[in-house]
């Protein structure tokens, strides 16, 4: 089922104005919103934080599940999102495993979306780790399993190492979300889709004209509402000013 998801989006571009319309939408009115590359233990990954209204453990759990969406208009700030696959779409169409911190005035929580886990421990249904700390650092006793789960199979193999992501959303602000995802998508010469060295200020996207409509072909047709929140990132990053220089726009090299 992820992977069926992570075929709504060809373009890559749209895959992150999925990220990019999550933090703008009323629920959240994030101010900023950060598109990074890094490096965790060898693996490219792309990171991006936002300095909204973070998730409880409840809209986590429902944000990394399928079709949850219960957005609301604020005065005249109309949501983009209404199906609930955004997150889940977007992501693993960048991607094979994403984690997920977020910070609310109360809560920190963490949670992870991974096709990598879940072909581990064979899992039959799609099933997805979450730990909650107060913000005093205290985590649930319930969450044995999930602090397990995730410090096996993310990136993150000690308490300490997500704290310290946790701390990271700080320098945003008091509250907000961080999302990682790695195994990034790789091109059919087996390099990966998004090309981080060619530009110190910006991220390309590596794929040639004629890779880009084989790999096209080879998938099932974007749908209109794919477009749709494509053209309004745009519209929202131009906007959020995270052109060249920006620290971390898109530019298709093509
Ligand atoms: N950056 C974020 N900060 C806080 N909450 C978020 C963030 N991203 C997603 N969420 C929450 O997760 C939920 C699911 O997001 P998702 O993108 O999957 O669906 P949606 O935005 O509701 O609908 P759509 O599929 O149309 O995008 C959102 O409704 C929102 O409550
Ligand atoms: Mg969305």
């Amino acid at each position: 089922m992820l992977t069926l998801k992570c075929n709504y989006h060809t373009w890559p571009f749209s895959a992150i104005a999925e990220l990019i319309d999550n933090a703008y939408d009323p629920d959240v009115r994030a101010k900023q919103f950060w598109v990074d590359w890094t490096r965790i233990k060898g693996l490219d990954c792309l990171s991006f934080m936002d300095n909204g209204e973070g998730m409880t453990r409840a809209r986590l759990y429902k944000m990394l599940s399928f079709g949850y969406s219960d957005k609301k208009a604020v005065k005249d700030h109309v949501p983009v999102g209404i199906y609930g696959n955004g997150f889940k779409s977007g992501s693993m169409r960048l991607g094979k495993d994403a984690i997920v911190f977020t910070k609310t005035r109360d809560s920190m929580s963490i949670g992870l979306l991974s096709q990598s886990y879940l072909q581990a421990v064979k899992a039959q249904q799609i099933m997805v780790p979450i730990l909650t700390f107060r913000r005093d650092g205290q985590n649930l006793a319930e969450d044995a399993a999930s602090l397990e789960a995730i410090l096996t199979h993310s990136l993150f193999s000690t308490e300490k190492e997500l704290f310290s992501e946790l701390r990271a959303i700080g320098a945003a602000g008091p509250t907000g979300t961080r999302i990682i995802v790695w195994k990034l998508r790789t091109t059919l010469s087996g390099e990966t889709e998004f090309d981080f060295a060619a530009d110190k200020y910006d991220i390309h996207i590596r794929a040639s004209g004629s890779e880009r409509s084989r790999e096209r072909r080879a998938m099932s047709p974007e749908s209109d509402w794919s477009l749709r929140v494509s053209a309004h990132a745009w519209r929202c990053l131009s906007d959020c000013n995270l052109g060249p220089g920006g620290g971390g726009g898109f530019v298709c090299t093509s």
